[in-house]
């Protein structure tokens, strides 16, 4: 599932990123991904797969 449509991220990658680089918030995902930086509407979603992935590890 795509999270992020307007830059084709979807919840995979986010929790690969999780789970292989560690980041674990909104602010380095941004580092590392342009996600949130058109619309800004997977923020909120981006978020809450950030924090599930973080809580089942
Ligand atoms: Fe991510 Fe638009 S859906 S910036």
């Amino acid at each position: 599932m795509y999270v992020c449509l307007c830059h084709g991220i979807s919840d995979k990658k986010l929790r690969k990123l999780a789970i292989e680089e560690g980041v674990s918030d909104i602010k380095h995902v941004r580092k590392v991904t342009p996600l949130g930086s058109q619309c800004g509407k997977c923020i909120r979603s981006a978020r809450e797969i950030l924090e599930e992935e973080i809580t089942n590890t």
